[in-house]
């Protein structure tokens, strides 16, 4: 796997792999993703080889201009309204396909997503390329979502089907794109991200929010996006989310001490408090960008530190902190624990 820059001439290089049918990482706002010609059949079969991804979750289709939109899908006046307000930026939109979008790249479904990324990179890339790029999160389907070029690197460094990745420094979001299904009867949240449902709904009031966003499906309930039923975002060590006071996770922590190797993934300023831990901050509840900017991050490091059991501070799900919450439902297997109400 090749590492380039940036510059110019790495950006055409890639743009050349891209071209010739190679799959290639690349960094976008939300989260770095794993890149295919989205009209190339056999090269979006590395992608999914490359994640080890299952063949029933479809994926996203990014663009860098309106044409293009309305090249894949059958936009509605919704679909227009949300382009208009979120793009270029970390918003996904899921509209009825046009026979041009290859079946793999879809999963079967008669619904693509698309989305215009705002990154600067990620926009030369896709106008050098000339076609639009199918990209899921460059991870290891299943583990945290890579935010910095080296959780690429570390995942897919021998990957026989990876040929390069474009190294562009940290993403700004953290946490991949909201997701808005626009097919049914009333426009509908699939996934939180950093464009908020309150932010949404300013747009479309009458927006719902998919029950899997916080909830664990029942195994007979169809999941509206297939990527909600997967397993996902998991480290290596066992994760338990805890919500309530600094006092109250102290409390819960000592109570429950089963001398297995801990890591503490706290908000800053609470590392004094568990002492007894190791600790990784990740950001402030009062500024919630922070914590989605460093979920990834934070528990890929605990993963490294090779600990055995992980605790993750959470904070209220209101605004950006949804998209946080929900990713930390995924990554602890729904095991979160209200420390206030064991007091
Ligand atoms: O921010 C992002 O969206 C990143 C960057 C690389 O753009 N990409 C990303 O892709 O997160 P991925 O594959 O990790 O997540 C795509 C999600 C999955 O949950 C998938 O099931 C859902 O979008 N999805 C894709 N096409 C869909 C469709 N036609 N109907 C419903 N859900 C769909
Ligand atoms: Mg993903």
């Amino acid at each position: 796997m090749r590492i380039l820059s940036t510059s110019t001439e790495d950006l055409e290089i890639c743009s050349r792999l891209l071209k010739d049918g190679d799959i290639v990482a690349i960094p976008t706002e939300t989260v770095y993703g794993l890149a295919a010609n989205a009209l190339d059949s056999k090269a979006v079969e590395k992608i999914f080889k490359a994640k080890g991804r299952p063949a029933d979750n479809p994926l996203i289709v990014h663009i860098s201009d309106i044409a293009a939109f309305e090249d894949l899908c059958v936009p509605t006046k919704e679909a227009y309204m949300l382009a208009e307000k979120f793009w270029p930026g970390p918003l996904t939109m899921i509209l009825p396909k046009k026979p041009i979008v290859p079946t793999i790249v879809t999963a079967g479904l008669d619904s693509v997503a698309i989305r215009m990324p705002s990154h600067p990179t990620a926009k030369k890339i896709i106008s050098l390329c000339g076609v639009p790029l199918a990209a899921p999160s460059a991870n290891i389907s299943g583990k945290p979502s890579p935010t910095r070029a080296e959780h690429v690197i570390s995942d897919m460094k021998n990957n026989p089907f990876v040929a390069a990745v474009v190294s562009g420094g940290a993403c700004e979001c953290g946490v991949e794109s909201t997701v808005v299904s626009l097919t049914g009867e009333h426009p509908c949240l699939l996934r939180p991200g950093a464009v908020t449902v309150e932010q949404l709904r300013e747009v479309l009031p009458d927006l719902t929010v998919a029950q899997a966003v916080l909830q664990s499906l029942p195994e007979t309930e169809k999941a509206l996006s297939p990527g909600l039923k997967h397993k996902h975002y998991a480290p290596d060590a066992e994760t338990v989310c805890l919500c309530g006071s600094t006092e109250s996770a102290v409390r819960y922590i000592e109570n429950h001490k089963d001398g297995k190797k801990t890591v503490v993934i706290c908000f800053d300023g609470e590392q004094s408090s568990f002492a007894d831990c190791e600790t990784i901050a990740y950001g402030s509840p009062e500024k919630p960008e922070t914590l989605a900017e460093n979920v990834f991050d934070a528990l890929r490091k605990a993963d490294v530190s090779g600990c055995e059991k992980i605790y993750v501070r959470c904070a209220p799900p209101n605004g950006t902190a949804l998209a946080v919450y929900n990713r930390l439902l995924r990554a602890s297997n729904f095991c979160v624990i209200n420390t206030e109400e064991l007091i």
